[in-house]
């Protein structure tokens, strides 16, 4: 195919599937036809055809009280055993479920049946520490075969999972912990990251200290053999539990409505949000969607997630949707470049990956890289690739198509969030023309509209904020312990719609286009980092009088965390070295929050530019930071403080 990468082209660029393609595609016509002709009648045989149920529903959505839905909610059904009993019920026990290739070069492939029984295993281990249904446990790993199954024991016997990041500081597992008042903690003792060890198990010991104590148990998975600390009684090793536990569990069915899991995610305040997952619907979309987006066919491909499990990624499409769907898998450890800038390609070579899913964020710092990295391994297995976390620009589009997937495969980009819990916005594969740098279309049985501030559809291709209308299968069921935040972020401003805080416009082909957050959160290699959270982090350091943080665009990581500090002692900092202390803070926030928190820039200055009614004006910090010429300066108390700001970041 003759492709135009000309940049002035970049409006006219359509990819039509191939015929081959579309020949052999799972989704359909039918799937948005059938979709649009009865919504709920849609989602009824999705959840019927896709999960198996112990008890049928037959009432598919309530929604009665909004904006609190219940999907499916007189049916019964246990998540862990629609993810792996029932595949072996099937006779596909021995295909492989988790291809595990550690960072170090150690690999595991773990078939169904041996899924299924660690997980058995590990339930009952849990249920020895006496972990009841409605439970929260907290999950703090690596990512190795342990925290799928760990997840999976949890959500076996009815218990709620809240994975936290393995980068998170020891003040952030203790906030997540106090806030869902988990009883237990899963951690290892440490996990492999650029060719070194790093530590999780004394960042546990520091967080449940710090904590309420709520904490009764701490499991530790063996994997970096590094020294830990162990409190008796408290402290227990998996592989010891796990060794003397059987493998033989009765999964008990749940109502649908049970909850699953809690994530916490960035919000505009500085408190992160635990966003609740619940069973039957959430489980039905991540199936869907998996199957449907990425034209998955269980018995032929190799399917690779690069998301780690404690993002909603991994949740969805390392966890839930592939094993719903009796998918083979790889998950990997560690970092892209370890120990060569070619490991993933061949990771993808080794396995004979076919299906990708990965973020702007990586394909653009593997382009700084060079093509001859990637093209040095066999890539040519691949047949679909997919993108997450981020408007994917349409240069990153092309040559992902091209240098990965070999110039001809799809490229699709799904638009969701955690608070979505799965693919509300995509290309199908096998049905769309394809539009680099756009998000496309609604998947079928999801309803989105752009609409003006004031709540009305925007006019033509105009800009607005991106809502959903109706509700979905797998949207959250609200904020842990706060049902007022839910409310008030969520649907205060368009009553029984969903604000997503994106922005969005259509083309005149109908296709949507995400242009952002329209909020305090920003977005950091495909991460969702809050303004407030690192401002008060700063404020929190002894230097620190006052801070203003912003999301400036960047290069590789889409937006960088860029700071404006006042010090206490404003002699003192015009004197001291400034450099010293920008350095200082940013270990500061790293160290508070985690490293992908921590600001690319902190300028020292004298002034923050407010309003009269006190609000820091961000815009124009943001232009600052983005090196451009500051805008409209006339609604400051003091139109003259971006002047001395200006000369004081220069
Ligand atoms: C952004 C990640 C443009 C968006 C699954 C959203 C995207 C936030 C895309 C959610 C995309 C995610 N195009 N923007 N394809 N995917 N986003 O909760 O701003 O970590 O609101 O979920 O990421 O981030 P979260």
């Amino acid at each position: 195919m003759n492709v135009q990468i000309d940049h002035s082209l970049e409006e006219i660029r359509r990819f039509r599937p191939s015929p081959e393609f579309a020949a052999q595609a799972v989704a359909g016509p039918e799937l948005a036809e059938a979709a649009s002709a009865d919504r709920l009648a849609f989602w009824a045989d999705q959840a019927r055809s896709l999960l198996t149920w112990s008890t049928p529903f037959t009432r598919t959505l309530d929604w009665s009280n909004p904006p609190f839905a219940k999907w499916f909610d007189d049916g019964e059904l246990n998540v862990a055993a629609n993810c792996l009993d029932r595949h072996v019920e099937a006779g596909n026990g021995d295909r492989v479920a988790l291809y595990f290739e550690g960072e170090p070069g150690d690999s595991r492939a773990i078939t169904y049946a041996e899924l299924t029984a660690e997980v058995k295993r590990a339930a009952n281990v849990l249920i020895g520490l006496g972990v009841k249904p409605g439970d929260r446990v907290a999950v703090y790993l690596p990512l190795i075969p342990e925290a799928v199954i760990a997840m999976l024991a949890i959500a076996r016997v009815g218990a709620i999972h809240s994975v936290v990041f393995g980068g998170f500081s020891a003040d952030s597992l203790a906030s997540r912990i106090d806030d869902a008042e988990a009883s237990v903690v899963i951690t290892a003792d440490g996990g492999y990251r650029k060719g070194k060890v790093f530590p999780l198990k004394p960042t546990v010991d520091e967080a449940v200290a710090k904590s309420a104590g709520s904490v009764g148990h701490v499991l530790v998975v063996r994997r970096g053999e590094n020294e830990v600390d162990w409190v008796e009684g408290r402290d227990h090793w998996w592989h010891e539990l796990a060794a003397e536990a059987s493998d033989e569990h009765e999964a008990p069915a749940f109502n649908a409505e049970h909850p699953l899991f809690i994530l916490y995610t960035s919000g505009t305040t500085g408190k992160p949000k635990g966003i609740l997952h619940t069973s039957g619907g959430y489980l039905t979309q991540a199936a869907f969607t998996h199957r449907n987006v990425f034209d998955l066919h269980p018995e032929r491909d190799v399917y690779w997630c690069t998301a780690d499990v404690g993002w909603i990624t991994g949740h969805s499409y390392v966890v839930y949707g592939p094993l719903a769907n009796g998918a083979t898998q790889v998950i990997y450890e560690g970092t892209p470049d370890t120990p060569h800038p070619g490991r993933w390609w061949e990771i993808i070579e080794k396995y004979g990956v076919t299906i990708f899913y990965t973020a702007p964020t990586a394909i653009r710092s593997f382009m700084k890289a060079g093509r001859q990295i990637p093209q040095s391994f066999n890539l040519r297995t691949l047949r679909v690739l997919g993108s997450v976390g981020e408007p994917i620009n349409p240069e990153a589009w092309i040559w992902y198509r091209h240098v990965i997937g070999g110039g001809s495969i799809p490229v699709v980009d799904t638009w969701w969030q955690t608070e979505t819990g799965a693919i509300m916005i995509s290309a199908l594969p096998g049905i769309t023309d394809l539009k680099p740098g756009s998000a496309q279309v609604p998947v079928p049985g999801i309803s989105i509209d752009v609409l003006t501030d004031e709540g009305d559809p925007v006019d033509g291709t105009s800009g607005g904020l991106l809502t959903v209308t109706e509700p979905w299968p797998s949207m959250l069921r609200g904020i842990w312990g706060d049902p007022e935040r839910f409310q008030e972020t969520y649907w205060a401003k368009f009553g029984d719609r969903y604000f997503a805080g994106d922005g969005a416009r259509r083309d005149e082909d109908g296709d949507i286009w995400l242009l952002g957050r329209v909020d305090d959160v920003m977005n950091v290699s495909g991460h969702r980092l809050s303004t407030a959270e690192i401002e008060s982090s700063l404020v929190a350091h002894p230097l620190t009088a006052e801070a203003a943080v912003v999301g400036a665009s960047d290069e590789t990581t889409g937006q960088a965390v860029v700071a404006f500090v006042i010090l206490k002692d404003r002699q003192v900092s015009a004197a001291s070295d400034t450099e010293a202390t920008s350095q200082e803070l940013r270990a500061h926030v790293a160290k508070e929050i985690g490293a992908i928190a921590r600001p690319r820039q902190v300028f020292i200055v004298n002034e923050l530019p407010k309003t009269r009614s006190g609000k820091i004006m961000r815009r124009l910090l943001r232009d600052l930071a983005e090196g451009r010429e500051v805008g409209d300066t006339t609604t400051l108390a003091d139109t003259s403080i971006m002047e001395i700001i200006s000369a004081q970041v220069r």
